[in-house]
């Protein structure tokens, strides 16, 4: 049951935002729930902004008190040294970032990243005591030859290959399919699907992580279904891209516990 689990919300920005517009959007959203007197209490948020934009949200996160957390939207694999272009876990660790999102199927898809960069990623989060949210999720392809969970499955059981029982980790579940489609799973399907992903967990991780792991879902999640992926019993929350660049909607979707009539 979802019973002790904090639901969370998190807002992948992908590639938008500069760090002006980064800054605007976290102080509107804040306002926003403020105004809505919002319990930030009940559920956890976390903001993955571009990398450019993460020193100046920490700063107005920790001036201003705001109760976000700061997350990166890839990490590299080393520590450190003569690989341009990359960010080290340290770094991200330094300006407060507690989880990162490793393996979203965009990067799989145009950077080629394949299990094994994957689960290499997770064990830099983990080192850096970050929270890997692990992406995984089957294309319409995968779909239509394997069902909903194989490749999923399969995906999450690579990524925690190297990965000790009790360390803390999220998982998202996104069918490519759903992504910026428009086109959600259902609650049915993607409650299925996180089930499976919560077995693969405990039986990877033992039974007291399967219970307190969240596993998210993924995929055109916006304010008008949200509180209906909210009452599957195995999905904790949801990794939200397009709606978590507008502040109402995002506000929005952060405030699910108050929507009446879904
Ligand atoms: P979407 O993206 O909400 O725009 O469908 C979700 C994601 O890619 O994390």
């Amino acid at each position: 049951m979802g019973m002790t689990r904090t639901p969370l919300i998190a807002g992948n920005w992908k590639m938008n935002l500069d760090h002006l517009q980064a800054v605007a959007l976290v102080q509107k959203l804040h306002w926003s729930l403020k105004d809505a007197q919002h319990d930030f209490e009940s559920v956890d948020v976390t903001v993955f902004p571009p990398f450019t934009d993460l020193r100046s949200v920490q700063t107005l996160i920790d001036a201003d008190k705001i109760p976000f957390a700061l997350g990166a939207q890839d990490i590299s694999t080393h520590e450190q040294g003569a690989y341009t272009g990359e960010i080290a876990g340290e770094f991200l660790a330094k300006l407060d970032c507690r989880q990162v999102i490793i393996g979203h199927s965009e990067r799989r898809e145009y950077h080629g990243e394949t299990d094994e960069v994957v689960a290499a990623k997770v064990a830099a989060a983990l080192k850096n005591g970050i929270v890997p949210v692990i992406c995984v999720g089957e294309t319409s392809e995968d779909l239509e030859k394997h069902g909903a969970s194989a490749v999923p499955v399969a995906q999450l059981e690579k990524a925690l290959e190297g990965v000790a029982a009790g360390a803390e980790i999220v998982v998202a579940y996104e069918p490519v399919w759903a992504i910026g489609s428009g086109q959600a799973a259902t609650p049915e399907q993607a409650q299925e699907v996180c089930e499976k992903l919560r077995e693969v967990v405990a039986a990877k991780l033992g039974d007291d992580a399967g219970q307190s792991t969240r596993v998210l879902y993924g995929g055109s999640v916006k304010s008008g279904n949200i509180a209906s992926f909210m009452r599957e019993p195995d999905i904790d929350g949801a990794l939200v891209g397009g709606g978590s660049i507008k502040v109402d909607e995002f506000s929005s979707i952060i405030r699910f516990q108050k929507h009446v009539g879904v």
